[in-house]
């Protein structure tokens, strides 16, 4: 089994954090998102007890809201002593409505609106992660108009190329997001931020990308980073106090991706960052990091009904299920690959491969090609594996499918963390 709170029961059934997949797919239906809370909260320990040994101080991990978005994670997040980022202001809602407090939130993308900006100040988010000039003035416009001064950090492009996909790489110089360090406008950025008098700089922050398995992308990122904390203390007097290395630690998806050590990984980091810091003289910044696969993508589970089962003569076997793109679009979109057992029949032989398809009016509604598991029947039930990370959040109504509910277990346990949706809500908003 590709993590240790997957686990097969004596009915032959697939658990996970202790309660029956299948108990779960009868009493709730199908499809159904299932997120073991409990791992939830090792993932963000491990994190929080990382950081704090080997980068120290008030070092500590964002949960990137991206990868998982409901009210029931951000109190998961808060009880559990994590700060947050945020990308949009239904993000900031979400955690807002959950009593996250967000003067713990970290507000990032790159084309905010001035109402963005404005709201966010109002709720009395921490800091914001400026990307770039424009952003900036009007920034320290509003907030002057509100009477605040808005702590800020900067967002920067150390152009890193990750070995990851290009969709998820974000760091390069070539990129949407931030001011690139090469060009000098990350410099031109920060003379203006300290020049400014709503604004606050603490430091800066970056991101290579995502789903990396290696540390060299970070280690080369940190080099990056304390290289321009350094130049700007000599050039300019100022001295960050906090870097932010952004999120991206990779996730075990396929028995054939590596089993990663994080916590190793973050001692390797930061043996690295303390190593360049002794060589520029600089004091040990906070150094905050913004997870989200690595916390929740292993934590999650998707149950499906099996439909049709198909094998076309001379070509191959289509497994159908009762979700697909709508509740996960990675493979549509990036080609992920994924782990799929039969939930009910766990011992069975693994000897069919098939093409799991979903249920939309599109030939690219694929949950992934070539997938080994037992051959299933109709009316069994399928699971997914490791979709914790962006499904629910990138989930869409496509072909007006309601978006499953989510249920969390714990120690055996389950609750509802966000209900289905039924056919009257795909036309609530609806003249
Ligand atoms: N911080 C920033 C600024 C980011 O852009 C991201 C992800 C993260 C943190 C979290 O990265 P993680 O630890 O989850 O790798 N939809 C794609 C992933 C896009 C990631 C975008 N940024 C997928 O399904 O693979």
């Amino acid at each position: 089994m590709l993590y240790e709170h997957l686990g097969i029961n004596d009915a032959g059934h697939l658990t996970l954090g202790g309660a029956d997949t299948v108990a779960l797919a009868e009493k709730y239906g199908t499809p159904l998102y299932l997120l073991d809370e409990d791992r939830v909260r090792e993932n963000c320990r491990t994190y929080i007890r990382a950081m704090k040994e080997h980068f120290g101080g008030e070092s500590g991990p964002l949960l990137a809201s991206k990868a998982l978005s409901f009210k029931g994670i951000y109190r998961i997040a808060a009880e559990e002593g994590m700060r947050t980022d945020l990308v949009s202001i239904g993000e900031m809602m979400t955690a807002h409505a959950a009593g996250f407090p967000l003067s713990r939130a970290y507000f990032h993308g790159n084309n905010k609106t001035d109402k963005d900006i404005e709201t966010a100040i109002r709720y009395g988010v921490g800091t914001f992660v400026v990307d770039n000039l424009e952003e900036l003035e009007a920034l320290d416009r509003i907030a002057g108009e509100l009477g605040v001064t808005q702590d800020i950090l900067l967002r920067l492009s150390p152009g890193i190329d990750p070995h990851t996909l290009a969709k998820i790489a974000t760091g390069s110089v070539d990129s949407k997001f931030g001011s690139a360090i090469e060009t000098g406008q990350a410099e031109e950025i920060t003379l203006r931020a300290l020049s400014l008098s709503s604004v606050r700089l603490l430091g800066f922050h970056c991101h290579v990308g995502s789903q990396i398995f290696e540390t060299e992308p970070f280690t080369d990122a940190a080099d990056i980073m304390l290289g321009f904390i350094a130049c700007m203390r000599d050039r300019h007097g100022f001295t960050a106090s906090v870097l932010n290395l952004g999120g991206g630690f990779g996730v075990r998806y396929v028995e054939s991706d590596p089993v990663i050590d994080y916590c190793e990984n973050i001692r390797l980091v930061a043996a690295h960052v303390k190593a360049r810091c002794a060589e520029y003289g600089l004091p040990m910044p906070e150094i905050l990091m913004e997870p989200g696969r690595s916390i929740v993508a292993d934590a999650g589970v998707t149950l499906y009904t099996v439909g049709t089962v198909k094998t076309i003569t001379g070509y191959k076997s289509y497994v159908s299920i009762d979700g697909g793109m709508p509740d996960n679009p990675r493979y549509a979109l990036y080609g992920s690959r994924y782990t799929v057992c039969l939930a009910s029949r766990m011992h069975a032989e693994r000897d069919f491969v098939a093409t799991l398809a979903g249920r939309c009016c599109e030939s690219g509604d694929l949950i992934g090609e070539d997938m080994v598991m037992a051959r299933p029947v109709r009316g069994e039930i399928l699971a997914v594996l490791t979709t914790g990370a962006y499904n629910f959040s990138m989930a869409s109504n496509y072909n007006r499918i309601p978006r499953p509910p989510l249920v969390l277990v714990s120690h055996g346990t389950d609750r509802i963390g966000v209900r289905g949706e039924r056919y009257e809500d795909l036309y609530r908003l609806d003249e």
